[in-house]
């Protein structure tokens, strides 16, 4: 961690330390408001805004003589930039108060209630919806026709933006049904990640400069002087908020939000009503546990007092509404200091750069190690040892470095990359790809198996839980056997049994084993001698074929040896190849790889081994012990991670009958965002019904 001064508490401070450090701080607050808004390029990150902002406020809580009409505290972001015509909002835009933990929920609703002088057993609503890290936006429609947007600005003054928002085609140009002769409606512009990282990945093909998050992406897609370019940026709007409206069409918040939906505006499908602070709570765990599978990134839950009246008697403080709260997740990046930088070498021999940083919490989670990718990722980052990173991880995704902090004292060590693999010695190098004539961006062991750590992170990769799933054998167990030549193949596994029975040092006698525990591996090692054949095909690491490759290649084969006779013959030009390559989601790379794998002679070795050892059950067999088949199911709603045609395929191969309508011989409907007459009949009918991620699990587990 950065040093800094531990500061002095608030209540300890003269009146004239306080002036100095909340001027200090003005400074600060200002100069990184510039970045972030008008410059779309941050250099600190949010979670140390917020505590710049926190101190801020509380030295004005403390010295009330601080708040003049100049005060931040009254101030919502930066002024519009000069690039753009201003637009003067009638009713400005205002900002949300954060909270952080818990008890600071219960305060909010407390307060609230409190104030509107509720019993303490009376309702109150609140709605909760996910906080969009994106940019806000405001969209005028005047008799149903989109007239003018425009960004937040300071909240009373913004940008108008009119002619880049016509690009996005999610924001309709004509409103649908009846909407108000005047409406403006608030929300979000936003970026999805995986957008983002294709954005950022042509950009740099481009040689121009890359963006720091799907934020900074969005925004700077949005402030485009030239609407042409916002038009190839793929942008996306959720309606959540309003600023004049010349006949409101609802009397609640949640009301609001549909009749936005009637309209024809997206709005984010994870809003919900909750009735205390526990359900609050409750429904910020549920988003927060969401929030690494969803496609954009989000910062936080925000609660709204539902009924429109309260909020009216509610009113407002300073910059931010006294009926709404923003419950702001940890903090997912930091800064730290690159200690240094190592080189891991996976099982199919690639070289990774992995950051040592100086142990620093992200996101609730202390993170002293990062990816930094590859060799081209090194090379834009200009990093070199002793350099201060920011360092971001999102949800359970591995944390990675997203740039240096060049004002901060840069390190004094130059990095390059090395040309040898620091396992074996071998040479490695970037193979060219024939195809496009690039260098591949990874650089590669040339070792084979004679380089050890591919052959201990191979058997890592077959024991693993999507693999083998060897319940006692796991990553500490490969390394310790292969040190000890106990298993340096994956037959080894099947062969430990035995081998143990007939030695003189038996597992059970050694430090951390005993009786039980060796019995137990044993078994475990017994139980896997029957393995569906996707995952068989999977555990061998053939390079391209992850997880779903192995299932289509399953699925399309069905048995092993039809694999294998097709993939022994699989020459390029040849039938074989063709009939690999056709297989729907697969292709020339993946092609290339099963046949390279099968034309080398040691993995046939192995293979015929391991066959010995193991019987891989052909996919009908996994089909047919699989949850779903046999019965009925319907699909109703929108589904947001694939198509209707995908989700029937899915079902169909894993030997389910779909149906258009419910009746009573449903036996699952699976519904979406938007299911309405279907749904409803399930309820009727008392037919289970999931969602997408719940069909997903169930579809996933059903050939696992
Ligand atoms: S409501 C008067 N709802 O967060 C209340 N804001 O930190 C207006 N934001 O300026 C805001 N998601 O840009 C609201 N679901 C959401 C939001 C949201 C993101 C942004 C918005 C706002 C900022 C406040």
């Amino acid at each position: 961690m950065k040093e800094r001064k531990i500061p002095k508490a608030v209540k300890g401070l003269t009146a004239a330390e306080a002036r100095a450090e909340h001027e200090r701080l003005a400074a600060e607050i200002a100069r990184n408001d510039e970045r972030y808004y008008r410059e779309d390029a941050p250099t600190i990150s949010d979670a140390e805004y917020d505590a710049l902002r926190r101190r801020y406020e509380a030295l004005e809580k403390q010295f009330p003589a601080l708040v003049t009409k100049r005060s931040l505290s009254e101030k919502v972001g930066a002024a519009p930039s000069e690039k753009f015509a201003k637009v003067r909002h009638k009713v400005p835009v205002l900002s949300l108060s954060n909270v952080f933990a818990d008890a600071e929920v219960e305060d909010f609703v407390a307060r609230i209630r409190r104030f509107l002088g509720l019993a303490a057993d009376a309702p109150l609503a609140m709605t909760a919806e996910p906080k969009i890290d994106g940019l806000s936006c405001s969209l005028r429609y005047e008799a149903g026709k989109l007239v003018q947007a425009a960004t937040r600005g300071d909240g009373y003054e913004g940008e108008d933006v009119t002619a880049n928002v016509e690009t996005i085609s999610e924001i309709p140009h004509v409103l649908k049904g009846e909407a108000p002769d005047v409406l403006e409606v608030r929300g979000e512009v936003y970026m999805r990640r995986a957008d983002f990282a294709a954005l950022n990945a042509r950009q740099t093909e481009a040689g121009k400069p890359t963006f720091a998050n799907p934020r900074n992406s969005a925004a700077g897609s949005l402030r485009q002087l030239d609407p042409s370019i916002t038009a190839g940026r793929p942008l996306h709007f959720f309606a959540y908020a309003w600023g004049e409206v010349s006949a409101m069409p609802a009397d609640t918040q949640m009301g609001m939000v549909r009749a936005f939906k009637a309209y024809g505006l997206q709005v984010n499908p994870l809003t919900v009503l909750c009735h205390s602070a526990e359900e609050l709570l409750r429904h910020y765990r549920d988003i927060e546990g969401r929030r690494a599978s969803l496609p954009y990134d989000i910062d936080g839950v925000v609660y709204k007092v539902d009924s429109l009246a309260l909020q009216n008697r509610l009113g407002f403080v300073s910059r931010a509404p006294r009926w709404a709260a923003a419950h702001k997740f940890p903090a997912e990046q930091a800064t730290t200091i690159l200690r240094d930088i190592e080189i891991q070498v996976g099982r199919t021999g690639a070289l990774t750069p992995v950051a040592r940083l100086e142990p620093v919490t992200v996101g609730g989670v202390v993170v002293a190690n990062a990816t930094l990718h590859n060799e081209d990722e090194i090379e834009r980052l200009k990093i070199r040892i002793g350099d201060t990173v920011v360092i971001r991880r999102a949800g359970d995704v591995i944390p990675q470095v997203v740039r240096v902090v060049e004002d901060k004292p840069r390190g004094k060590k130059e990095y390059h990359f090395p040309t040898h693999c620091p396992i074996c010695g071998s040479e490695a190098v970037r193979e060219l790809d024939p195809r496009t004539g690039r260098k591949d961006v990874v650089r590669r062991c040339t070792g084979g198996l004679i380089c050890p750590a591919q052959a201990v992170e191979r058997l890592k990769h077959f024991v693993s839980r999507r693999a083998f799933d060897v319940e006692g054998l796991g990553e500490k167990q490969i390394e310790q056997f292969y040190r000890e030549g106990l298993i340096t193949k994956p037959a080894d596994i099947f062969t430990l049994a035995a081998r143990d029975a007939k030695s003189a040092t038996k597992l059970k006698d050694r430090e951390g084993y005993g009786e039980t525990s060796v019995r137990n591996l044993f078994a475990a090692i017994e139980a896997r001698r029957r393995i569906p054949l996707n995952r068989f095909i999977y555990a061998l690491g053939i390079r391209h074929v992850g997880e779903t490759n192995a299932r289509r290649l399953a699925r399309h084969f069905g048995t092993f040896a039809a694999l294998r006779a097709a993939a022994r013959v699989a020459k390029e030009g040849s039938e074989a190849r063709a009939e690999i390559d056709n297989i729907e989601g697969l292709g020339e790379v993946v092609a290339e790889a099963v046949a390279d794998f099968f034309a080398e002679k040691r993995n046939e070795d192995q293979l015929d081994a391991l066959l010995g050892c193991v019987t891989p059950l052909p996919m009908e067999e996994v089909v047919s012990a699989s949850p779903i088949a046999g019965k009925t199911i319907v699909f109703t709603g929108s589904l947001e991670r694939m198509t209707r045609d995908e989700a029937k395929a899915q079902a169909e191969r894993l030997g389910a009958k779909v149906a258009a309508s419910v009746s009573s011989k449903t036996d699952l409907v699976v519904a979406g965002p938007g299911a309405g007459s279907k749904l409803a009949k399930a309820a009727e009918l008392g037919i289970e019904t999931i969602d997408e991620e719940q069909w997903l699990r169930l579809a996933g587990a059903a050939t696992d």
